[in-house]
């Protein structure tokens, strides 16, 4: 027999005694208010019902409920309330079992903590991730896992927002029975023994808080305070552990509830989830439809074995894919293929990686000077020295060597993709994959649609990055494409800021203070100044006069500072390779301050930070109006995964409609007159926006 209960999203059956709840709301199973709905009303038809003994709760599809409905956040709330559907679960007098699979998040492992009982599929996993969205749960999560785990174990899954699997979760006592087989089938069978046992309904909110050490609460806070330097929702985490071992069990479930309404509405966790629902939108390509199959990649070819040949090799290996690996001449491939051993190795030393492992990484990849070994590649990254002419020739190669299926792909950073697509005779197969060094740990991957590039192509790239474990974003045609092109700005302001009068240790303390991971001086001086001045020579003769003027990195170099490499660059280095403040540079600076005749003024920490972000962001605007980036979101899954835009703003166009267009504007209108109307003239999309009161999210 089967009875709808108050809507499709929840199912319900009886089977002999046991009611079967199957929740059916695709595509994760969130706790939309059909599921909510549906969950009491299973509740209730159990207890209505004499011959029903107990409830199942189970799911359809790829998974367990994985949380609150993300899409109902900040929409009037439609009861009942996800904490009402729990104490309802809570209170009930006949047990009920949650059949995990899949990944059990947030409410929905909320769900099951409210449950008499939780068995798992053995690939079950499960976890309380709502601090990675600025959130903490508002459920009965922080009032329960600690009473079924354990205080220490409970607050490193909520603070941290990390998923254990049902093994680690059974030896917890978080799940009480492992179910191989189907998983209805089994939950069914488990309610019938606790049926035919006594019935027996165990209320996770009746157990006594366990034991602990209090010291965890204080070493906690330390770790969290490094681990997630910026970030609120951590912190919190542990005084609402603390709170809830010193307060009952309902006053600590009220009070969870209203520090978790307090975080929905705070700025980190709304830039938070506008990012966690950009990386998917992202994943959306104009032109590639749910029927545009991308093409099977089995073999990959990558030429070039220099420092991102070898990031993106070691990239393709990881990702089990087999490689051909196109080098020069011998000596250059040897060394590229050692440099690729000794990241295997490295790996090994670290326990990262078992030594089979290693060895069967290196067993996929097939060395070569020729490009016959090319014959049977599905896709081909050309990764060879950023010259038009030699790449145009690398292309012409490749398409001789490869089969006509194959994806002929470039990892330029700023060279013209249609020139590249020019160079041979089905542009339609050419398309950009930009990995960022070191290409095997970064996750951004900015990969390039040319105007020509079909659209199954756009879809096999797409999905090869998320393969990589990348972050993907489609790009189209712009030197620099997204990330690099706004980079080049923000380092423009640096350089122009320590000509002003501005120091580098100033400009890296208010940008590492803002949530970058390093500031711009610090990471040239890692990056290599030697670097710096190679990549200024390759744009000088685009840059403005001042630039031109700007030469302090070829001082440097002059000086023979070369950054950490040689313990010199901005900064000096000591054994222990930390930056300190070097007299020497500020020597450097005056001179060149005197040279170019530049009176030093002092500049506040609001005009750096000003300077510096806004150039990005109006150049992002001129990327978006260009339609080099498809939409706003994109940038900021850009910026924040690939230079480190700290993820509580949301990234540059997130960031610059919580300021407001206008005070953007007003801004550039005055660094305008300021340091030059050329540098900070504002962007046509923003002037537009402001005319029409709106910001780059409508
Ligand atoms: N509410 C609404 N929609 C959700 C959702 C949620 N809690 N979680 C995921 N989705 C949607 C995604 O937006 C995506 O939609 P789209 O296909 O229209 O873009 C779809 O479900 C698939 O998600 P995706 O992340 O691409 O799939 P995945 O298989 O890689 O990962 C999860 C699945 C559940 C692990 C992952 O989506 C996740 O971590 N979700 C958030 C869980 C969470 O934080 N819960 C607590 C919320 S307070």
């Amino acid at each position: 027999m089967t009875t709808e209960v108050s809507d499709k999203a929840v199912k319900c059956e009886a089977r002999g005694h046991v009611l079967v709840a199957t929740v059916d709301n695709p595509p994760v199973n969130a706790l939309s208010h059909a599921v909510r709905s549906g969950l009491v009303d299973a509740v209730e038809q159990l207890e209505a019902s004499p011959s029903l003994r107990a409830l199942v709760i189970v799911c359809r599809g790829k998974t367990f409920i994985a949380g609150a409905d993300l899409r109902e956040f900040g929409k009037p709330l439609q009861e009942p309330r996800l904490g009402v559907v729990i104490d309802r679960l809570d209170r009930c007098g006949k047990p009920i079992v949650a059949a995990l699979h899949g990944t059990a998040l947030g409410g929905g492992l909320e769900v099951a903590l409210a449950c008499s009982y939780r068995v798992a599929s053995p690939t079950a996993r499960m976890g309380l991730p709502e601090v990675k969205l600025g959130l903490l749960p508002g459920s009965g999560g922080t009032v329960r896992l600690p009473r079924l785990i354990g205080v220490e174990a409970a607050l490193t899954m909520i603070s941290e927002g990390g998923q254990i699997d049902a093994g680690a979760a059974r030896d917890q006592g978080l799940v009480d029975a492992m179910i191989e087989g189907d998983l209805t089938d089994g939950a069914v069978a488990f309610a019938e023994k606790v049926v035919s046992d006594g019935g027996s309904v165990r209320r996770v909110s009746d157990l006594p808080v366990p034991a602990f050490d209090p010291g965890i609460l204080a070493a906690k806070r330390t770790e969290l305070a490094r681990k997630f330097k910026g970030f609120s929702a951590p912190q919190l985490a542990v005084d609402l552990i603390e709170a809830m071992t010193k307060t009952p069990f309902a006053e600590a479930a009220a009070h969870e509830y209203d520090v978790c309404k307090t975080l929905i509405a705070s700025p980190q966790s709304r830039a938070l989830r506008h990012l966690f629902a950009a990386e998917r939108e992202a994943l959306k390509i104009d032109g590639v439809t749910p029927e545009t199959k991308p093409r099977d990649i089995a073999k990959v070819a990558v030429v070039g074995p220099g420092t991102m040949g070898r990031g993106i090799t070691v990239c393709l290996l990881n990702a089990g894919l087999p490689v051909v690996l196109v080098g020069r001449d011998d000596e250059t491939l040897s060394a590229g293929v050692e440099a690729i051993r000794r990241t295997f190795d490295s790996s090994v030393k670290r326990g990262s990686m078992q030594q089979a492992d290693a060895d069967a990484r290196l067993a996929r990849l097939t060395p070569t000077v020729d490009y016959a070994p090319l014959a049977d590649c599905d896709l081909a990254i050309e990764a060879v020295t950023e010259d038009l002419g030699v790449k145009c020739e690398v292309f012409r190669r490749l398409e001789a060597a490869l089969p006509e299926r194959a994806i002929i792909a470039t990892n330029t950073s700023f060279l013209d993709i249609e020139a590249l697509a020019d160079s041979i005779s089905r542009p339609e197969r050419v398309a950009g994959m930009h990995f960022f060094n070191p290409a095997n740990i970064m996750k951004l991957l900015e990969n390039v649609r040319g105007s020509r590039t079909s659209t199954d192509v756009l879809a096999t790239t797409t999905a090869l990055g998320k393969r990589l474990g990348k972050v993907p974003v489609m790009v189209g045609r712009s030197e620099g494409f997204v990330a690099n092109r706004m980079l080049s700005k923000r380092s423009r302001e640096a350089q122009f800021l320590l000509e002003d009068g501005a120091s580098p240790q100033q400009v890296d303390r208010v940008l590492a203070g803002f949530g970058f991971p390093i500031g711009p001086f610090a990471l040239a001086d890692l990056a290599g100044i030697d670097v710096m001045c190679a990549a200024r020579a390759a744009r000088f003769a685009r840059m403005t006069k001042r630039e031109q003027e700007c030469d302090i990195v070829d001082k440097l170099k002059a000086a023979g500072r070369l950054g950490q490499k040689n313990g010199a660059g901005y900064y000096r280095y000591g054994e222990d390779r930390k930056a300190q403040h070097d007299p020497a540079v500020d020597t450097i600076l005056e001179a060149h301050r005197a040279q170019r005749g530049r009176d030093r003024r002092d500049i506040s920490d609001q005009e750096i930070l000003e300077r510096c972000l806004y150039a990005m962001i109006n150049e992002a605007a001129r990327i978006l109006d260009e339609g080099a980036a498809a939409r706003p979101g994109d940038i900021d899954v850009i910026w924040t995964n690939g230079f480190g835009w700290p993820t509580y703003f949301g990234g540059p166009m997130f960031y610059a409609d919580q300021i407001g267009l206008p005070k953007v504007k007003d801004a550039l209108d005055h660094y305008s007159r300021l340091v030059g109307d050329e540098y900070f003239k504002p962007a046509r999309l923003i002037e537009r926006c402001v005319a029409e009161g709106r910001g780059f999210y409508g």
